[in-house]
């Protein structure tokens, strides 16, 4: 079966090493056949920063976000793909905060029943994975966390692919063993 597959990049370095490492995934899920959609979160239109907490998501029947913009969109996308990649650049220990403004917005997909201890979502069942690089060689492990914690909380199975070392935007084309890595992990995750 056809594996549907949204891509969300979250550098603003249009060919930096997030970018190349997207290139490389999407090429070995594309070999798979995966039907796959890049979003760059660094260029959508924003109403706001991140979730507002209005909660008002919480009220409504279906799973989608009130604030109207494009992130809205990439919300609906992400209920309806098989796979999920958030990638980003490590800056401070942490994710870029053009995913983050993202991420923070699937709160809108879950339903909480507090009194019933219950949560409902149409993530569970994904695959999430991660996709990420960073300067030095400390601190992607930090960053691992809240999206291994996010997958196990929802129900997702969680892949991801960290490169330490990876240099300045663009170093990590000469790189060969991450593109191997990068092209085997998009043809894995397409597959199965
Ligand atoms: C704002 C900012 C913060 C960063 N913080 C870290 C960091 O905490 N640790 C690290 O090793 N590299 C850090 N870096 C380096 C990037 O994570 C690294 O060069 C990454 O591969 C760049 O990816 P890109 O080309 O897609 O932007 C930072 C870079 C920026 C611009």
């Amino acid at each position: 079966m056809t594996k549907k597959i949204l891509v969300l990049s979250g550098s603003p370095k249009k060919d930096g090493n997030t970018a190349t490492l997207v290139n490389w995934f999407t090429e070995g899920a594309r070999l798979k056949n995966a039907q796959v959609e890049v979003v760059n979160t660094a260029s959508l239109k924003y109403k706001t920063i991140g979730c507002t907490s209005c909660r008002s998501c919480q009220e409504l029947k279906k799973y989608e976000c009130v604030i109207d913009d494009e992130v809205k969109g990439v919300l609906g996308k992400m209920a309806e793909a098989d796979v999920i990649v958030m990638c980003t650049p490590l800056y401070f220990f942490s994710a870029s905060a053009q995913l983050k403004s993202v991420f923070d917005r699937m709160f809108s997909l879950y339903k909480w029943d507090n009194e019933a201890g219950t949560m409902e979502t149409p993530l569970k069942g994904k695959t999430l994975v991660l996709i990420a690089s960073a300067f030095e060689d400390a601190g992607l492990d930090a960053l691992e966390r809240p999206f291994a914690l996010t997958a196990d909380y929802t129900g997702m199975k969680f892949e991801s692919l960290l490169v330490p070392n990876a240099g300045v935007s663009g170093d990590i084309k000469n790189k060969p063993d991450i593109r191997l890595k990068a092209i085997a992990l998009g043809k894995k995750v397409a597959a199965g």
